[in-house]
């Protein structure tokens, strides 16, 4: 297990209980346990924020991964109703990772420490209160020695729920989730399989597009500059963009990787499942880099990607399916291991997707994403009877006189606004 720091804010509503609820929910993970509280802090706020800040810490003991406390993290601050407006605007809760163990990681969506948790007294403090000899590993000072002087506006308010009531009032903590996690905030992550920016521009204009995958067989097909191709995709979408390495050796996947990153914060480096790509995957994940572990075709080589620190992991059903092996069930029973055990915090990324069929089995297996190719996804939007229909509305409408519906409602409004 590791011990890891907490840090809660909340700016609106009624800041005390969102602290409070944050802290129950973190305690209700099974993989996490809280041992200590802070007092909640009043303090000034920052940027546009109106109301003053209330600000805490707590202490855990976690068998999840960094990016699995992460991901618990941000499950707490969905669920409590976080806006995610404006970076410095009121939130109800802001739940953020401040310490890690010993970890010192600098990456897109994990840095630990926390890289503000220095400069912050509202941060320090509630920290110092429940961490005091936890050490920070850039400072190499514990917290009590680096605790601010100058506290000038912070008061304590009250307390949040301590570990002996939390202890006494769980009435069930199940081992594990016994239902797979994926992200329920947007469903399955919908990501298209290809190389050709203008299908990627044509699906991406749809506004279903959270990101794409391209392997070196979908760049061979597109010929052009592969290394340019990475960059106006990633510029184009925004998400995450799947770049694979093709060196055989884990020193050479390593290099090519860390370079593939360079090219955009989007890029998700993808390495092959075999030792040398564990061994990539484990240095790369350390570096912060995403990395998406690809040619997955049993259960258990997906456990090892996400044991190496795989962001995703890529089994390919259709191919299984072409050789008479069952792809949808592989992809449930990887949902339901990851799901065993949440501290993992690897997506399941369903690939080799050959038609509609697929698309809707993976989500109801929970897959957390589906990689899909542009030929099955206009597919999972054109219907014959789709067509057909509208195109019986539309016969039917031109028989109502003044269809002009622009026409029509502009003057209505105009009348009954006057
Ligand atoms: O990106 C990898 C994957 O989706 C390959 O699909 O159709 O070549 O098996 P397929």
């Amino acid at each position: 297990m590791t011990e890891a720091l907490i840090g809660l804010g909340s700016s609106i509503g009624d800041r005390a209980r969102w602290l409070q609820l944050a802290v129950r929910i973190l305690d209700a993970d099974p993989a996490t346990e809280v041992i200590a509280c802070s007092k909640t802090w009043a303090n000034q706020p920052i940027g546009a924020a109106l109301g003053r800040f209330l600000n805490a810490a707590v202490r855990v003991r976690t068998h999840r991964s960094a990016r699995g406390l992460l991901s618990l993290c941000q499950q707490v601050e969905d669920r409590i109703g976080r806006r995610r407006a404006r970076r410095w605007g009121d939130r109800t809760v802001d739940v953020d990772i401040l310490l890690y163990g010993n970890m010192n990681r600098r990456g897109r969506d994990l840095s630990v420490p926390h890289p503000q948790m220095l400069n912050r007294p509202f941060v320090l403090i509630p920290a110092t209160e429940v961490a005091s000899t936890m050490v920070h590993p850039v400072a190499g000072q514990t917290l009590a020695q680096l605790k601010p002087f100058d506290a000038a506006g912070m008061v304590a308010t009250g307390l949040l729920p301590q570990p002996v009531a939390l202890r006494r009032s769980a009435k069930y903590k199940p081992r594990a989730f016994s239902n797979p996690t994926p992200d329920r905030e947007n469903g399955m992550k919908i990501f298209i399989d290809t190389a050709n920016i203008d299908e990627i521009r044509e699906a991406h204009a749809w506004g279903i597009l959270d990101g794409v995958t391209t392997n070196p067989s979908l760049i061979a097909r597109e010929g052009g500059d592969f290394i340019q191709t990475i960059a106006d995709i990633c510029e184009l979408v925004r998400g995450p963009v799947s770049a694979e390495t093709v060196s055989q050796d884990a020193e050479g996947m390593i290099k090519e990787g860390r370079l593939l990153a360079q090219i955009s914060e989007h890029v998700v480096v993808k390495v092959p499942l075999t030792n040398a790509g564990l061994t990539a995957t484990r240095a790369l994940a350390d570096d912060g880099i995403d990395v998406n572990v690809t040619l997955i075709f049993q259960a258990a080589q997906a456990l090892m990607a996400a044991k190496a620190g795989a962001a995703y992991v890529s089994p390919f059903l259709g191919r299984l399916d072409d050789i008479a092996t069952d792809g949808v069930q592989l992809i449930e029973e990887i949902v339901t291991m990851f799901g065993n055990y949440p501290e993992l915090g690897t997506e399941v990324l369903s690939a080799s997707i050959r038609h509609p069929l697929h698309v809707s089995q993976v989500a109801l297996a929970g897959s957390d994403v589906a990689t899909i190719p542009y030929k099955v996804l206009s597919k999972l939007v054109n219907h014959p009877l789709t067509e057909s229909g509208n195109a019986r509305f539309l016969a039917d409408w031109d028989t109502v006189p003044n269809n002009d519906i622009v026409g029509q409602v502009t003057a209505w409004l105009e009348k009954n606004r006057s």
